[in-house]
C-alpha cells in the first residue's frame, strides 16, 4: 500500500510520521550492565539526603491532588529573585513550560524566531504549535548570534526564543548580548529565555538574565529547573518567571489541571534549603568538566566553551559514528545536531569514574577508527 493511503486521518498533519524517540531506552546489550549515562545532562549524584527525607514525609499524602501553584515554594523563589509570587508558575519539568509558552503566544501559522542550534526538544514544540519558524544560524563557533536573531524579527513575529547557557553548546550569552536581545525585541513580542542551566552559569561567574530582563518594557518569561543543579530530574519540576501575572494565568490555562506530582514541592523546598549540597554538585561538575576539557585537548581536540554540565566537541568525523561506538562500550554520549555540527559529540559530566571511562574509551575508539579497525 502506498504511503498516502496509510496516512492516519485522525492525527493532525503536523504530528504525522514522527517516530517516537525514547531518550532513556536501555538497549539489549546494556541490560544488567553498568552504563555510564553521559548523554542526558543529568546530575550524576543522588538528591540530597534532606530531599529524600522530605519526600518520605509527604508520601502518605499522595492520595490527594497536589497544589500546582506550589504555595510554599513560590514565596522562596519570589524572595530570592525579587519577582512577585504572582509572576511565577510551575511545570512538570521546564520541558512542559516550553510548550505552554509557545502555545500561549503563537497561533498556528504565526511566526516565531529561534536560533538554529538549540535543544532538540524545541523542534517538537514548534511542531506542536504549528508555527512558521524563522531559524537563525548560530555563529561559526556555535554561539548564538544575537544580532541576527533580533534582526530576524518581523511584523508577524509573536515569540523570540533564546537559550542561555545553550544546549547543546554549553555556551552562555554575556551581559551585553542579553541586553541586546532584551532591548531589540519589540514590545509586542514575547521574549522567552530558557535558563535550564542558570545555576551553572552563575557558578561560572556569568550574568543573571533576570536582572537584565526586569528592565525590559515588553513581555518576557524565563524558565528554570530543579532537574540539573538540584539533582531532581526524576521529580519533574521547573518554573517560569514571568513579566506579568497574565502570562502566568495563560500558562496555567494550557497546563493540565494537576500537572505536578505530589512529591515535587516538598522535594524542591528541601533542595532549596540545602545550598551546601547544590554547591557540592556545582563544584564537582566543574572539576569533571575541567578534566574532560583537558583530556580532549590532550587528544588535540578543542571543545566548545562550556559553562554547563556537558561539553560539546568537534571530533573531526561524524559524531553519530562515535556515539554508536561508545555506546557499544557502555558509554552513552550524544550528537549535537545541526547541519554545521555533524562532526560534534556532546558529553554530560558524570562522577570521576565516568570521566575516566569516557576519555579512555574515546581515545581507543578514535585510534581504531583512524586505522579503520573499529570493533
Ligand atoms: C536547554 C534545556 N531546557 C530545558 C530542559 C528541560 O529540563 P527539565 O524538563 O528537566 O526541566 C533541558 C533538558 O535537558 C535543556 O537542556
Amino acid at each position: 500500500m502506498d504511503k498516502e493511503v496509510n496516512t492516519p486521518q485522525h492525527i493532525r498533519p503536523n504530528f504525522q510520521n514522527i517516530p517516537f524517540w525514547n531518550p532513556t531506552k536501555i538497549l539489549d546489550h546494556e541490560i544488567g550492565k553498568h552504563v555510564h549515562r553521559m548523554d542526558l545532562n543529568e546530575c550524576p549524584y543522588p538528591p540530597s539526603p534532606k530531599v529524600i527525607e522530605a519526600m518520605q514525609n509527604v508520601a502518605d499524602t499522595l492520595n490527594r491532588y497536589p497544589d500546582g501553584t506550589c504555595p510554599e515554594l513560590t514565596p522562596l523563589i519570589a524572595e530570592r529573585t525579587g519577582v512577585p509570587a504572582g509572576n511565577i508558575t510551575w511545570g512538570g519539568g521546564s520541558t512542559q513550560l516550553l510548550t505552554s509558552i509557545a502555545e500561549i503566544s503563537v497561533a498556528p501559522g504565526q511566526n516565531l524566531v529561534a536560533p538554529n542550534l538549540v535543544w532538540k526538544r524545541f523542534d517538537g514544540v514548534f511542531k506542536i504549535v504549528d508555527a512558521s519558524v524563522t531559524s537563525v544560524p548560530n555563529n561559526a563557533d556555535g554561539s548564538i548570534d544575537v544580532e541576527a536573531l533580533t534582526n530576524a524579527i518581523g511584523n508577524d513575529t509573536r515569540l523570540l526564543v533564546c537559550v542561555t547557557p545553550n544546549n547543546p553548546t554549553g555556551m552562555m550569552l554575556n551581559e551585553d548580548e542579553i541586553r541586546h536581545v532584551s532591548e531589540n525585541t519589540p514590545e509586542n513580542v514575547l521574549l522567552f529565555m530558557d535558563e535550564a542551566y542558570h545555576e551553572f552559569a552563575i557558578h561560572a561567574g556569568g550574568p543573571d538574565a533576570l536582572n537584565i530582563l526586569k528592565d525590559r518594557k515588553g513581555p518576557w518569561v524565563i524558565t528554570r529547573t530543579f532537574s540539573k543543579a538540584y539533582a531532581l530530574a526524576g521529580v519533574r519540576l521547573g518554573y517560569a518567571i514571568c513579566s506579568s501575572p497574565d502570562t502566568v494565568d495563560a500558562i496555567r490555562m494550557v497546563s493540565s489541571t494537576f500537572n505536578l506530582n505530589g512529591f515535587a514541592e516538598a522535594a524542591a523546598i528541601a533542595a532549596w534549603h540545602d545550598p551546601e549540597y547544590t554547591k557540592f554538585i556545582l563544584d564537582k561538575n566543574m572539576e569533571e568538566r575541567d578534566r574532560i576539557i583537558a583530556g580532549l585537548r590532550e587528544m588535540s581536540y578543542e571543545p566548545m566553551q562550556s559553562v554547563t554540565n556537558f561539553v560539546a566537541c568537534d571530533i573531526g568525523r561524524p559524531g553519530m559514528e562515535i556515539v554508536k561506538a561508545m555506546r557499544e562500550r557502555g558509554i552513552r554520549i550524544a550528537t549535537v545536531g545541526g547541519d554545521d555540527f555533524v562532526n560534534y559529540i556532546r558529553v554530560s559530566m558524570g562522577i570521576p569514574e565516568d570521566t575516566d571511562a569516557f576519555l579512555r574509551e574515546l581515545k581507543d575508539v578514535l585510534g581504531r577508527l583512524s586505522t579503520k579497525t573499529i570493533i
